[in-house]
């Protein structure tokens, strides 16, 4: 079995009703480009709106809740989006690290909670730029997954996506040489291997994300090990997004 690329747009804190009209445009579009699976995570407002008007595309949530309910004013659980048609979160993005300062281990705690609601899991790693400049960047980022991922998966390649998205390439229009790109997959391609086994841990579908837009796309989907892209600015409108799926296709 091998995957279709993977083409998920993350709006972020961006997006209203509005909005709608690009979600139908994105799905209009991935109906004529099956050989991409593509999906959004709008914001937790809009999951069932554009859940609603999705025929193609999968709508997933940015974060998740690691109880299942309880007295977490503001918080959403998993239950929660699943039930307004998720059917993925995206965890341990560097900016809820960063912003609400998310340890490895709550995203771990956080990725149980998503499998035990029925969701998928796409979860995010990634280096700040002064771990790469010391030479750390795989060791900071492996020592991430090591830490991140539950214990006990099952359905490992259906339910579980990697996100390597390099801290200091989110929205900066900068992105990683592509022997870079290939030197870091291949670094966590190894080590799912290890983790999960060689038929499962190969299999497991690694993105790339950081200003990924639809000029620099077809290269960097070319790089051995990056089964597709984790978009933010670029997944706001329907036109950029779409190009950049199909360089994937
Ligand atoms: O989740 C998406 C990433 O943070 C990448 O964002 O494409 O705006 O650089 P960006």
């Amino acid at each position: 079995m091998s995957l279709r690329p993977y083409i998920v747009g993350n709006w972020k804190m961006n997006g209203t009703r509005a909005m709608l009209s690009e979600a139908r445009a994105i799905d209009r579009a991935a109906q004529r480009y099956m050989k991409v699976e593509v999906a959004v995570a709008p914001p937790f407002t809009l999951i069932h709106a554009v859940h609603r008007e999705a025929e193609q595309i999968a709508v997933g949530a940015q974060d998740c809740h690691a109880d299942p309910d309880g007295a977490h004013t503001g918080d959403i659980s998993a239950t929660m989006a699943a039930d307004a048609g998720a059917k993925f979160v995206i965890l341990g993005h560097s900016e809820r690290r960063q912003d609400h300062g998310e340890s490895n281990e709550l995203v771990r705690s956080k990725a149980e909670a998503a499998l035990e609601a029925g969701l998928k899991v796409i979860l995010c790693c990634g280096e700040p730029e002064e771990k790469r400049d010391e030479g750390k960047a795989e060791e900071f980022v492996l020592t991430q997954l090591k830490l991140s991922l539950p214990d006990a998966m099952e359905d490992v390649v259906e339910r579980l996506t990697i996100a390597y998205e390099p801290i200091w390439a989110i929205g900066t229009g900068r992105t990683p040489t592509l022997d870079d790109i290939a030197a870091m997959h291949g670094a966590i391609r190894a080590f799912l291997v290890e983790r999960f086994g060689e038929e499962d841990g190969g299999q497991i579908r690694i993105l790339y994300g950081g200003s990924v837009k639809p000029e620099n796309a077809r290269e960097i989907l070319g790089v051995a090990n990056v089964g597709g892209a984790l978009v933010g600015g670029a997944s706001l409108t329907a036109d950029s997004f779409m190009n950049i799926a199909l360089a994937a296709g």
